[in-house]
């Protein structure tokens, strides 16, 4: 005999509530706040399906793509990706020679820029891979120019930064004023449909750490490009800082 509540077998039910309870735990954790929290809760409690199907989606893939990196999860410091490239003006613009991105960042750059191009907007590449030796040296000199309050809000440790994992783009200028221009325009309406993710947005420096970064974008792929569109009002760290608890969480 099968017990049904509702219309749902028992068994299926309690399944359910396993997964919304884990959920829900990894949201706490990741301090997500409260109303999110429960957007997302309310959205998954009648249907989990959705959402956890996306969750498997995103986290079948190649785990630096969704691999937490803040002012408290680093990287070794021997972590060098070992598909780096040597980009080359493509449907973008370089600012300078010998920048490098992993196999899989290049192609979806050179994707997203032939698709602004088409718009008639041109990306200009500025910094892309940084060893953790050349963030040390980018952080070090940073500190000297402005001071360590300063240099926090916007720089980070070596070991603590996105571009050290070979995903992470600035674009253009590296400066507020890059936010007025038509590039960071279409980025802000396009780039997840590329797999891209603005890592540090106004407002939120409370919760990524760093002041607005208009310019600094990161390759997370599609699959998680818009999970965190979908289930986390476009806010990268919430949705990174979830999956970091939610993986830890599995058996
Ligand atoms: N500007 C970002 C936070 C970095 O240094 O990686
Ligand atoms: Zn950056």
């Amino acid at each position: 005999m099968v017990l049904l509540i509702g219309c749902m077998p028992l068994a299926a039910q309690k399944q359910n509530d396993n997964v919304v309870q884990k959920v829900q735990k990894a949201l706490a954790a990741a301090q997500v706040p409260t109303p999110l929290q429960e957007k997302i809760l309310a959205d998954i409690k009648s249907n989990p399906e959705p959402f956890i199907e996306s969750v498997k989606g995103v986290l079948a893939q190649d785990s630096y793509l969704w691999k937490l990196v803040d002012k408290t999860h680093g990287l070794d410091q021997t972590y060098e990706p070992e598909d780096l490239i040597t980009l080359k003006n493509g449907s973008y613009l370089l600012n300078r020679s010998g920048l490098q991105l992993r196999k899989e960042a290049a192609q979806a750059l050179e994707t997203m820029a032939k698709a602004a191009r088409v718009d008639g907007v041109t990306l200009v590449v500025s910094s892309c891979y940084r060893s953790y030796d050349y963030q040390k040296q980018v952080y070090e000199r940073n500190v000297k120019i402005m001071g360590q309050a300063a240099a926090d809000r916007e720089s980070a440790k070596p070991g603590h930064s996105q571009h050290q994992l070979g995903l992470a783009v600035d674009f253009g200028s590296i400066d507020d004023s890059f936010a007025k221009t038509a590039q960071s325009r279409w980025l802000i309406k396009n780039a997840w449909r590329y797999g891209w993710s603005l890592s540090y947005p106004e407002h939120l420096e409370q919760v990524t750490g760093y002041r607005w970064e208009s310019w600094h974008y990161r390759y997370v792929g599609l699959e998680l490009s818009k999970f965190i569109r979908t289930y986390f009002d476009d806010i990268q760290q919430y949705a990174l800082a979830f999956l970091y608890y939610y993986a830890a969480g599995q058996p």
